[in-house]
Formats: C-alpha cells, sequence, structure tokens
C-alpha cells in the first residue's frame, strides 16, 4: 500500500465517520422537535370556551329566564337552566338511567326520557321510572361586575340564589350527581 492510498483511505474513514455524526445529529435534532411538537399539543386546552366539559359563560343573570320561566336549554355545553324560589340550577341532558337525551314538555311540565320513560320534575327531581337517581346538575358559579366569586353551588348540588347583577357561569366539568331516588 502506498502512502497516497494510506492517505486516500484516511480521508475516507474521516468523511464516513462525519457523515454518521451528522446523521446522528440530525436524528437527535428531528427527535427533540417531534417531542416539543407533542408537548405543546399535549398542553393546548383541549375543550373550546362553551363547549361542554368546560366552564361555560353564560351572561349576565338578568338576561336569563327567570322564576317560573321555562327551562331553557343550551345544548353545546348539554345543560337545562332552571330557576325556581330557591335558586339556579343546570342540569345534565342526559338520562340517569342509560344515557338517553330526555325532553322537556311544557305541558305535562316535567322531563321525560323517551327511551324507558324515566320522568323527572321541573328541577330534575325523580319522579318515575327505571332511572336510579334524579338527574345530575352542574356547579353554577356567579361573579359581581368586579370579577370576584359571589356564589357557588354546593356540594350537593342545591338550587343556588343569583345574585342581582351578577354574571354566571357553569363549569360543565363539575357535575354533582342527583340524588338517589330511594
Ligand atoms: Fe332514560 Fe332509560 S335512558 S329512561
Amino acid at each position: 500500500m502506498t502512502a497516497n492510498t494510506e492517505v486516500f483511505d484516511a480521508q475516507q474513514e474521516m468523511s464516513r465517520r462525519e457523515f454518521l455524526n451528522y446523521a446522528w445529529l440530525a436524528s437527535l435534532g428531528i427527535l427533540t422537535a417531534q417531542t416539543a411538537v407533542v408537548t405543546y399539543q399535549f398542553a393546548l386546552p383541549r375543550i373550546a370556551p362553551g363547549d361542554f366539559g368546560g366552564v361555560v359563560p353564560v351572561g349576565a343573570a338578568g338576561a336569563l329566564p327567570g322564576v317560573g320561566a321555562q327551562p331553557m336549554s343550551f345544548p353545546r355545553a348539554k345543560f337545562w337552566w332552571i330557576v325556581d324560589e330557591i335558586g339556579a340550577r343546570a342540569i345534565y341532558t342526559i338520562c340517569t338511567h342509560l344515557g338517553c337525551i330526555y325532553d322537556w314538555k311544557p305541558n305535562e311540565n316535567q322531563f321525560i326520557c323517551p327511551c324507558h320513560g324515566s320522568t323527572f320534575e321541573r328541577d330534575g327531581t325523580f319522579v318515575k321510572g327505571p332511572a336510579p337517581r334524579s338527574l345530575d346538575r352542574f356547579v353554577i358559579r356567579a361573579y359581581d361586575p368586579g370579577g370576584a366569586l359571589v356564589a357557588e353551588t354546593n356540594e350537593a348540588g342545591d338550587p343556588l340564589p343569583i345574585p342581582e347583577g351578577s354574571t354566571i357561569e357553569v363549569d360543565t366539568g363539575a357535575r354533582i350527581q342527583g340524588p338517589s331516588k330511594d
């Protein structure tokens, strides 16, 4: 082997090693970039504002149906807004039996499930049928004009008296089971 051939082989070996180093660094860069993208996407909120599963701004209390008014449906957020003399409820639109969507029947003044006939009072209280409990409800929060929390549904899901002039939100990620019918 001549000196020239040895130099040529050494150069070839260098460039092969350099190529492998660059390829390894490129792979590492791509992997790091992919990890960063996945982490960023994971950190993004997955529930759009106003969608079921998150906190839903409902608006000024004064603009919502008041005591004795027909229940108001919020289909995208999956609840009914209902107010009586005691306070407001946000009732989940899904039947507590097997998960059908029940209907409001104004003539009967009741909610009735078309699947197996479970029936509930206007405030979500169980009346009859195979459902094991009253309708579930979500946490309501009321804020004063300065943004301070002034009222919030308790752990039992009791009707919430709504302070005048407040702004309302319903937390559809915070569901409280209706009381058992037994
Ligand atoms: Fe409503 Fe069965 S799913 S009564």
